[in-house]
C-alpha cells in the first residue's frame, strides 16, 4: 500500500522501463501480405490503403528487396486472376498467378517465407468462398477444390498454406491432400476463428473479391460470439492445424486472449484492411501520431496473445525500428 508502494519507481527511465516490459515485438513476428496480379508493370495504388499495391511479378521482386532489407521474413500471398469463373479454377491452376509467383518468389528470396492464402474467392465471379448452388455456398463440394489448392501452392514452392475460406472439415481435406502428395512437411496456418467484419471493407477493393450477391454470414463467425471462437479453434487443431489465426486483431483482443489460454499451437492474428485503412486515414490527416499508434497497435495484439501477426504494416514498422523508432 502507498506510500510503500510506488509503481512510478520502475518507470523512472527509459532502460529501466525497458527491463521490466512485459510483452516485445520483432520484425521477425510479423507477416506482410501482398496482392500479386498478372501482366507487368504492374503497381497499383489501392486508394483505400494508402502504401498498399497489386504488383505484378516483376514488381513484386523490386518491392520484396525493399521489404527484405527492412527486416520482414514473411509474405502472405494473396492473388488476383487473369479471368474468373464460376469454380474459381485459376486458384488451382499450376499457371495460377499465385503458382507463378511462389516459384518466381522462391527463385529470387529463398530466405523469405512465403505463406499461400487459400481461398476462391478472389477466384470465383461470384466472388464467394466456395462452390455457390442454389443460392448457397456448397460446404463439401468446395472442400475438394481447396485441396487442390493447397497441393499446386504446395507443389509450386508454398512454404505455408493458410486456409481463408471458412468452409467446415476444410483442414482435414487439406492435410490429407497435402500428405496425400508427400507434402507432409507443408504446414496449415487456418483462419479458425475468422468473423464476417465490415473491417474487411479496404481488403475487397484490393482484391477484388467483393460477393456478388448476399454476405459472408453463411461461413464466417458472428462478431457477437465468443465461445464459439473455441470450438473453431478446436476444430480446426483436431483436424491438423499447425496455427490457427484471429481475424481481425484489434476489435477482438478478447476472442485472442482465451485462444492463447487455451491451445498449444501458435497464435496468430491478423491486423486487417480496415484496421490499417483507420491508422493511415487519421495519421494522414495528423490526428494521430502513426509510429506511437502503429506500435502500440501491435503491441496490445502481442499482449493479448499473438505469438505472430499479419499486418500491412510490417515493412514500414521494420523500417522504424532501424532507424530507432
Ligand atoms: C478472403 C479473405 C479476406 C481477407 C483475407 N482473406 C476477405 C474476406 O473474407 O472477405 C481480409 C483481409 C483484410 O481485410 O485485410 N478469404
Amino acid at each position: 500500500m502507498f506510500p510503500v508502494d510506488r509503481p512510478r519507481r520502475l518507470r523512472a527511465s527509459a532502460a529501466l522501463r525497458d527491463l521490466v516490459q512485459e510483452t516485445r515485438l520483432t520484425v521477425g513476428q510479423l507477416i506482410y501480405p501482398m496482392f500479386i496480379r498478372f501482366g507487368s508493370d504492374h503497381k497499383i495504388p489501392i486508394r483505400s490503403m494508402p502504401g498498399i499495391y497489386q504488383w505484378s511479378i516483376d514488381r513484386a521482386l523490386e518491392h520484396l528487396a525493399v521489404v527484405q532489407e527492412m527486416g520482414v521474413r514473411s509474405i502472405l500471398l494473396f492473388g488476383i486472376p487473369e479471368h474468373k469463373d464460376a469454380m474459381g479454377r485459376e486458384a488451382y491452376d499450376p499457371e495460377g498467378i499465385i503458382q507463378q509467383a511462389l516459384r518466381a518468389f522462391n527463385e529470387h528470396f529463398p530466405q523469405l517465407t512465403l505463406i499461400a492464402d487459400l481461398c476462391l474467392c478472389e477466384y470465383t465471379d461470384h466472388g464467394h468462398c466456395g462452390v455457390v448452388k442454389d443460392g448457397w455456398i456448397q460446404n463439401d463440394e468446395s472442400l475438394e477444390l481447396l485441396a487442390r489448392t493447397a497441393v499446386q501452392q504446395a507443389l509450386a514452392g508454398a512454404d505455408i498454406v493458410a486456409p481463408s475460406d471458412m468452409m467446415d472439415g476444410r483442414v482435414a481435406a487439406i492435410r490429407a491432400a497435402l500428405d496425400g502428395h508427400g507434402l507432409i512437411n507443408t504446414p496449415i496456418m487456418s483462419y479458425a476463428a475468422k468473423y464476417a467484419s465490415g473491417f474487411y471493407g479496404p481488403f475487397r477493393e484490393a482484391a477484388e473479391n467483393t460477393p456478388e450477391f448476399g454476405d459472408r454470414r453463411t461461413y464466417q463467425m458472428n462478431p457477437a460470439n465468443r465461445r464459439e471462437a473455441i470450438r473453431e479453434v478446436d476444430l480446426d487443431i483436431a483436424e491438423g492445424a499447425d496455427i490457427v489465426i484471429v481475424k481481425p486483431a484489434m476489435p477482438y483482443l478478447d476472442i485472442l486472449s482465451d485462444i492463447k489460454g487455451h491451445v498449444s499451437v501458435p497464435v496468430a492474428a491478423y491486423q486487417v484492411s480496415g484496421e490499417y485503412s483507420m491508422i493511415q486515414a487519421a495519421a494522414g490527416h495528423g490526428w494521430i501520431d502513426a509510429k506511437r499508434v502503429v506500435e502500440e497497435s501491435l503491441l496490445s495484439i502481442r499482449r493479448a496473445g499473438a505469438d505472430l501477426i499479419i499486418t500491412y504494416f510490417a515493412p514500414q514498422y521494420g523500417q522504424w525500428r532501424q532507424q530507432g523508432m
